[in-house]
């Protein structure tokens, strides 16, 4: 089924920037911002929440499909609610994001929330005209026909230092150590299941590597205003 308004769909690796980035582009052109990967973390919250073990995939499919789940596509304000449970600053806990890869990995929990995706999307494109949605899987499985497709990479060591100023607040030999071993096994699990260190054919890749927010901000919206002339 066709998705309604006009899709920008990003996808990248933990540390390339594609979360705040993405948001800002939504702020900046008045649309919908759609974070999927808040989404497997609200999941994993709730898995826990309910003692269910993240690596029992039978478990991890039941409980998805009894997850109540409301998020909020606002760019200004992006909600996650679990049950009525405000968990927007729980999901970026180390238990969540150590737990997370196990229940993405979950074909079938993909599918149901594939679905709940593209609505949200769909929802948030026909309220405010388009929406930028940004994760793993977004320009390849979930939104494959989005006007604007981009994979947004950065060198390992650039994703290493930004993850490691927002974690620890500093990107010192021992705080870049400590990010590492989240950020990289995470990567290595999630690239089993979802592909996003390679364009997909007709995704644009923009390294950010060398550029700072603003400017990793003003290539996204070239991008755009390409696709729009
Ligand atoms: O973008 P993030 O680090 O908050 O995503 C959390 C996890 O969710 C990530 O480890 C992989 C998974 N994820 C996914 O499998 N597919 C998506 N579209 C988005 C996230």
């Amino acid at each position: 089924e066709h998705l309604s308004g006009f899709v920008i769909a990003v996808d990248g690796p933990s540390g390339s920037g594609k979360s705040s980035v993405s948001r800002r582009v939504a702020s900046t052109l008045g649309y919908g911002y759609l974070d999927t990967g808040a989404m497997y973390r609200a999941l994993t919250w709730w898995c826990l929440h309910e003692g269910v073990d993240p690596t029992d995939a039978d478990a991890v499919l039941a409980a998805a499909q009894r997850f109540p789940l409301t998020i909020g596509t606002d760019p200004e304000a992006p909600t996650v609610e679990v049950d009525g449970t405000d968990v927007a600053a729980d999901i970026r806990e180390t238990r969540i994001s150590t737990n997370v890869s196990a229940v993405a990995g979950v074909i079938p929990v993909r599918e149901i929330l594939r679905v709940l995706q593209r609505r949200l999307i769909s929802e948030a494109g026909a309220a405010r005209g388009g929406v930028v949605a940004e994760g793993r899987d977004i320009t390849t499985v979930v939104a494959p026909d989005a006007p604007v497709r981009v994979l947004l990479t950065a060198s390992e060591e650039a994703r290493l230092a930004r993850r490691s100023k927002e974690l620890h607040g500093a990107a010192d030999a021992d705080s870049v150590a400590a990010t590492r071993s989240q950020i990289v096994d995470r990567d290595k699990a999630d690239s089993a299941v979802t592909q996003f260190t390679v364009a997909a054919d007709g995704v644009t890749t923009i390294d950010t590597s060398h550029l700072d927010f603003e400017g990793s901000v003003e290539a996204v919206l070239q991008v755009v205003e390409a696709a729009r002339a």
